[in-house]
């Protein structure tokens, strides 16, 4: 990006909406050509200048997310709250979200999250590690050097996503990929204007780096575009992306719910069983499950609905199809296997998944955050032995199911019809299937 150094000039004494601006229409035609001015001649100005456009990891496209959403920075109908802003007029460092304000027309406005793909730590530390692959340990061109890879000279060459082309790379979502699945995302991936066909004909370079480059580091904001949450799905809306941030519908930490009086409780463990079954269960066939859990992996929306709001630990496994990597002949480990695990992580195979892996942990490690004390007898005494069934290691795929389906029916009763619980209510005045 050393060509933009023209640009920096220029650009100091905008405000940063502004400046982005002329760093998106920059982007395009900065990659290739080398600097028209020497960083030392501007001092000071890169320092600020050079912050901005890390925050975002703009600089580091095409070893980035995208670039779908810059224009609406640019237009300020992103904005970040303004408590939160440094001197700089920029949010903190190094979070790994922001909340942040969207609008459509800048008048009506939304709260939105904006997302690091993995935290800034572990963003450097992969940059480094690129480099190091093409034996430059200080700095070099990472675009240059992913583009020089074997995998991605075969990307290249290919007309459809096919599973030797993802092998090797450690999300869960990619462990056991389908041919179906791999449609899926170049059919929805939305960072490419036409969208709609499984052929990658109206990929260019670019956009295949992109999207090999978000598959490898986290495959969230991927699943996030092809199970939208407007088709049911329990995952926020993805509004698109900026450098190595993507912006999501915001939702809560479920961790802050822990204190919740017992109705919301209930309310919020009985929607995260929901959540588990038609993750396991739904019509496309896909089981879903988690590798682990945490608080933070799920979110409450205002309107009280429960989410998945990190999916970065969500693996799959198709049931239509089954996995056609299946004849793979040991791993094909590259760079790419190793930008955030360093390769040290050791992935469990495709048929050893049990039935009953996401609800044991979330029956160990949620729940009885949620529930744990908070009702009456003899309804506590029954939510904590189905939870003591549950979350055994020992119990067998059915005795997890049955004993959280009880759980669910004793739950039930216990979550109350009111407007604080707005995604059913009113519904469910009139219907008690809500
Ligand atoms: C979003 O806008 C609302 C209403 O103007 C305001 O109260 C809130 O603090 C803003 N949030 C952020 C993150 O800017």
């Amino acid at each position: 990006m050393e060509a933009l150094a023209g640009a920096e000039t220029a650009a100091f004494h905008q405000p940063w909406p502004a400046r982005l601006l002329l760093w998106v229409s920059a982007l395009s035609c900065s990659f290739s050509s080398t600097a028209s001015l020497p960083p030392s001649l501007v001092p000071g100005v890169r320092s600020s200048y050079t912050l901005e456009r890390t925050l975002l990891g703009l600089d580091k496209c095409n070893a980035c997310i995208g670039t779908s959403i810059c224009k609406k920075f640019f237009k300020e109908e992103i904005r970040f709250d303004n408590s939160m802003a440094s001197h700089l007029g920029l949010p903190p460092y190094d979070l790994p979200s922001y909340p942040a304000n969207y609008s459509d027309d800048s008048k009506t406005w939304r709260p939105v999250e904006v997302s690091r793909l993995v935290s800034k730590y572990k963003s450097e530390i992969s940059d480094r590690r690129i480099c190091a692959s093409a034996s430059a340990p200080k700095s070099c061109s990472i675009e240059r050097v992913l583009r020089k890879t074997g995998r991605f000279q075969k990307w290249l060459q290919a007309k459809r996503l096919t599973p030797d082309l993802v092998q090797g790379l450690p999300s869960p979502f990619l462990r056991c990929p389908s041919q179906r699945l791999l449609d899926r995302v170049v059919r929805r991936y939305a960072e490419v204007a036409d969208a709609g066909s499984i052929f990658m004909d109206h990929f260019t370079d670019r956009d295949k780096l992109r999207l090999l480059y978000t598959l490898a580091v986290n495959a969230h904001p991927i699943i996030l575009q092809i199970f939208p949450g407007a088709e049911g799905w329990p995952l926020p809306k993805y509004l698109g992306s900026c450098g190595r941030f993507l912006i999501s519908t915001s939702t809560r930490p479920l961790q802050e719910f822990y204190d919740a009086p017992p109705e919301q409780a209930a309310d919020l463990a009985y929607q995260l069983l929901g959540i588990l079954e038609s993750l396991r269960s739904n019509d496309l066939n896909y089981f879903f499950y988690f590798t682990h859990v945490d608080a933070d992996m799920f979110g409450i929306f205002d309107n009280g609905h429960l989410f998945i709001r990190d999916a970065s630990a969500l693996g799959v496994i198709d049931k239509q199809e089954g996995s056609q990597a299946a004849a793979r002949t040991g791993e094909k480990e590259d760079i790419f296997s190793c930008l955030v695990s360093g390769c040290q992580v050791q992935l469990s195979s495709c048929d050893t998944v049990p039935e009953k892996q996401s609800l044991v942990l979330v029956c160990q490690q949620l729940l009885p955050q949620l529930l744990q004390g908070k009702f009456p007898s003899p309804e506590q005494e029954d939510i904590d032995s189905a939870l003591s069934l549950c979350s055994k290691d020992s119990s067998t795929d059915m005795e997890v199911l049955g004993a959280t389906s009880r759980l669910k029916d004793i739950l039930r009763p216990l979550r109350t019809c009111d407007p604080r619980f707005a995604y059913r209510y009113p519904d469910c005045k009139y219907n008690d299937r809500f």
